[in-house]
Parts: structure tokens; sequence; C-alpha cells
């Protein structure tokens, strides 16, 4: 029989205390044995459809500080890629597509792509979960719509500026990008479950950006139609949504979106999302992610600070955002034992 699971048992709406505890980029280049694993591809793009490197370089955060769950490596990015939109990494820039400006290039966006081109993502998937420790959950992902099409519309990241203007001035082509965007993530996300994520998660990173009505349209509204074809197909699966930067708006998402977690960015006072988003709606979050690289006494203060505020309902422990490059892996250890040690 499989060991519990407690990231599975808080996501069933069970409390257990200290909470689950997992990391935003928990893998990447913090630690010496990535940037070493990562020396060995070419770009990070063919890093990312490597299915041996993605499996290990999930797997590295767990070995060394026993995570609850483990997070596929991947990028959002891989999405449209593997919708024929190309991209690329920059040293320094990150993500660089080709700005999509008008319609010709969103016809381009071809959905039948989509299932041949990510199966070194399932194989990763696979292949992780058949390699998972007892008792850690493996989770899939996915850009939520409205964050891909940032990266798309503007080509990099920055301000969205052409985002945000088309999303005003070309409220109808922005329409047919995110609707065909939502097709895309529910194939998506669908295809990991079937491959072994027992999690689903959906990155929004840049849902603040939008007015609350503009907010109803592009986060909600199309959040809500994923999540209702995940349940329909796999109404077991927990899905956990992240509408980073959504401040009061978080209220909405939760009762509107179908997500079973809010994972909550670090501006969010985590006393005050308690009465906001009330149970069965689980928290996820939300250290500072620079309190984590700082460490010493303001880590130990920000961590007593949440575990108070969430004490007694269901919740996952988790950075407001990813962890920071410079992370000392030290503080990390620290970090962990810090939250497991709680009373
Ligand atoms: O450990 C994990 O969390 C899994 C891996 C993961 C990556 N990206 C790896 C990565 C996940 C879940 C993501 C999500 C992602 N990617 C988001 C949503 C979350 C967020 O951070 O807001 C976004 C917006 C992206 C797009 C992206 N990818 C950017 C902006 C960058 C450049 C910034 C940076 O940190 O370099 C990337 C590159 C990227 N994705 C790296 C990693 C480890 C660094 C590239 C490298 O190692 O060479």
């Amino acid at each position: 029989m499989e060991s519990r699971k407690p990231l599975l048992e808080v996501l069933g709406g069970k409390a257990t205390w200290p909470s689950p505890i997992w990391l935003m980029r928990q893998a990447g280049r913090y630690l010496p044995e990535y940037r070493a694993l990562r020396a060995e591809a070419a770009d990070f793009l063919s890093f990312c459809l490597s299915p041996e490197l993605a499996i290990e370089a999930s797997l590295q955060p767990l070995r060394r500080f026993g995570f609850d769950a483990a997070i596929l490596f991947s990028d959002i990015l891989l999405l449209p890629w593997a919708l024929g939109h190309p991209l690329s990494f920059e040293e320094g820039i990150g993500p660089v597509l080709p700005p999509l400006s008008d319609r010709t290039l969103l016809a381009r966006l071809d959905l039948d792509r989509l299932r041949p081109a990510i199966e070194p993502v399932l194989r990763a998937i696979r292949g992780v979960r058949a390699a998972l420790p007892s008792g850690v959950a493996l989770i899939g992902f996915a850009g939520a719509p409205f964050t891909l099409a940032c990266y798309l519309v503007d080509g990099r990241g920055g301000e969205f500026a052409a985002t945000r203007r088309m999303v005003r001035e070309e409220p109808g082509l922005f329409a047919e990008l995110i609707e065909c965007l939502t097709q895309a993530v529910i194939g998506y996300l669908l295809a990991q479950a079937e491959a072994g994520a027992e999690v689903l998660m959906l990155f929004d990173s840049w849902a603040g950006l939008l007015s609350p009505r503009l907010f109803h349209r592009f986060v909600i509204g199309p959040t809500a139609a994923i999540t209702a074809s995940l349940k329909a197909r796999f109404p077991a699966v927990p899905v956990i949504g992240f509408p980073r930067l959504a401040g009061l708006m978080v209220d909405a998402y939760g009762r509107l979106a179908g997500v079973d977690c809010v994972s909550l960015d670090t501006a969010a006072d985590l006393s005050l999302a308690e009465r906001l988003l009330p149970a069965p709606i689980v928290l996820q979050g939300n250290l500072d992610p620079f309190s984590l690289l700082s460490g010493g006494a303001c880590l130990r203060e920000e961590v007593l600070g949440i575990a108070e505020a969430v004490r007694g309902r269901p919740h996952i422990f988790n950075l407001g955002h990813g962890v920071v490059a410079a992370t000392p892996p030290e503080h990390v250890a620290e970090l962990v034992g810090l939250w497991r040690g709680l009373a």
C-alpha cells in the first residue's frame, strides 16, 4: 500500500500540523548540483526537453531537503513552444519570443502540434513519479492563459505594455488568444494528469496587472473553464491557482475560479486571507523569497508569523514567489528544519 502523502491529505481538506512544505523554484540555479547538470545541455529549452535531465533536476531538491512535493522541472513557456511559437532563453534576459501582434500570428498557434511536442515532458512526469520517495506528491503545472499571453504578446518579460494595450484596444483579438491558450492548457494538464501528476498548478504570475473587471474576464473566466474541464476528467486531482499580485481580487478568484487551493504572494496578509478564503479552500504560501535569501532572525520571525496565522486550517507552506538564484542552500535547510520543528 502506498504511504500517506501529506500534501494530498491537506488538499483533501484535512489540516495537518506542521503543514506540508515545498517551494516554488525549489529546483534551479541556487543548487550547485543543478548548475552542474544544467551544463550538460546546450540551452535551457533542450534541458527541459531532455527527460533524463528534467527527471534528475526534479529529484535533486528532494534528496537535499526532503520536501513533501516534487514539481516537474520544466517551464511555463514550453506550452506556446509546443503550439509552434518560437522560443529561446537568453542569458540575462530570460525567455524571448517573437511578439504576437496580429491575427496571422495567432492563426499559426496549432493545437494539433501539442500532443507530439509535449511527449518529452510526459516522459519526465512518468520518470519522476516512478522515482518519488514515499510520502512525496508530484505536481504538474502550466502557465495560466493570461500570463502566457503576456509573454506571447510582449515577447519578453517587463511591464507588458503591449499586452495591456491589446487587452483594451483589440479586445476581440485578445479574447481569441486567451481562448486558444485555454484549450491548450486544458489539453496539456489533462495529459500531465494521465501521465501521473497528482496535483496540478496554474501559474498566473501577472494576473495582478488587470483591473477587477478585466481580471474577471481574462483570469477568473479562463481559469474556471480549465478547472471545470480538469474536474470532469480527473475529479480527484486537486488544482492550485497562483494569481500573483491579485490583492483583494483573490476573494473572487477563490469563490469563482474552481481551484482547491490559492497560492498567495508575498504581499497577502495571511490572517486577512484566512477570512477572505475560508476552508475548504486551502491556502498556500507565502514567505518572502528575500527572507529566505537573507536568513537569520528575519527568516525566523516571518516563519513564526506564518505559523500563527494558519495554524488549524488546511495550509501548504511555500514562498510568495520562486526561490531567488542567490539563495544559500543552507538557508533552505534551516527553513525546512524550523518549519518541521514547530510544535
Ligand atoms: O522548481 C520549479 O519550480 C520547477 C521549474 C520551473 C521553472 N520555471 C524553471 C526555470 C517553473 C514552475 C517555472 C515557472 C515559470 N517560468 C513562471 C511562473 C512562476 C514565476 O516565476 O512567476 C514564469 C513566469 C516563467 C518564465 C521564465 N522562465 C522566466 C521569466 C525565466 C527567466 C528568469 C530566471 O529565473 O532565469 C525563466 C527561466 C527558468 N525557468 C529558469 C528555471 C530554473 C532559469 C534558467 C536556467 O536555469 O538557465
